[in-house]
């Protein structure tokens, strides 16, 4: 359930939008202690706009100050389990001042509706062990599937 009310729009990225999202952006790499070439920023934000790219961003607006408070990014690829493509949520991050109120959620459910309406319904993301305020909202959105990730040396 939203319990955000009208008071948080949740919509695609458009170009007006690169400040906003790369505060954000810049705040959640602070928050995983990272730190990517602005010249990533560009090429994301690209991609985001491209439609041939299959890799979207979706932002949460506070509807009063008109001020970015969430952002979102995720992208499609394909699977030999399937003949349908699955969605990968790639980032999420609420500002510090918005959060514990529905918007993590919200942008969320965005990704599900239209990954619906891509006829791409199977989502699926990651977090750190550790992570467990994430997981509070995870939880209560989706299931912990009983995987374990692995990586490749240096990566
Ligand atoms: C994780 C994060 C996106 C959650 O966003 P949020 O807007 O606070 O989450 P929501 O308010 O939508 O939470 C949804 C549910 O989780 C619960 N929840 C979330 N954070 C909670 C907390 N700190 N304490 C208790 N419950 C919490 C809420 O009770 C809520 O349940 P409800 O909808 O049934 O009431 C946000 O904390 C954040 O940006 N963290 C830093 C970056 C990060 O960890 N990103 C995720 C990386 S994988």
């Amino acid at each position: 359930m939203s319990n955000t009310g009208d008071s948080v729009i949740v919509r695609f990225v458009t170009e007006d939008d690169k400040e906003g999202w790369q505060g954000l952006w810049r705040s959640f790499q602070d928050f995983y202690s990272v730190s990517f070439p602005n010249e990533l920023d560009e090429f994301n934000f690209k991609r985001f706009l491209d439609p041939n790219v299959k890799m979207w961003a979706a932002v949460a607006v506070d509807s009063t100050s008109g001020k970015i408070i969430g952002m979102i990014n995720f992208l499609s690829h394909m699977t030999t389990w399937d003949f349908k493509d699955k969605v990968y949520i790639n980032d999420l991050y609420v500002d510090e001042s918005s959060r514990v109120k529905g918007v993590g959620r919200e942008l969320i459910q965005f990704v599900y509706e239209e990954a619906d309406k891509l006829d791409t319904p199977n989502v699926y993301w990651c977090t750190d062990e550790s992570n467990h305020r994430a997981q509070l909202l995870y939880t209560k959105i989706g299931y912990k599937a009983p995987k374990s990730l692995y990586k490749r040396n240096g990566y």
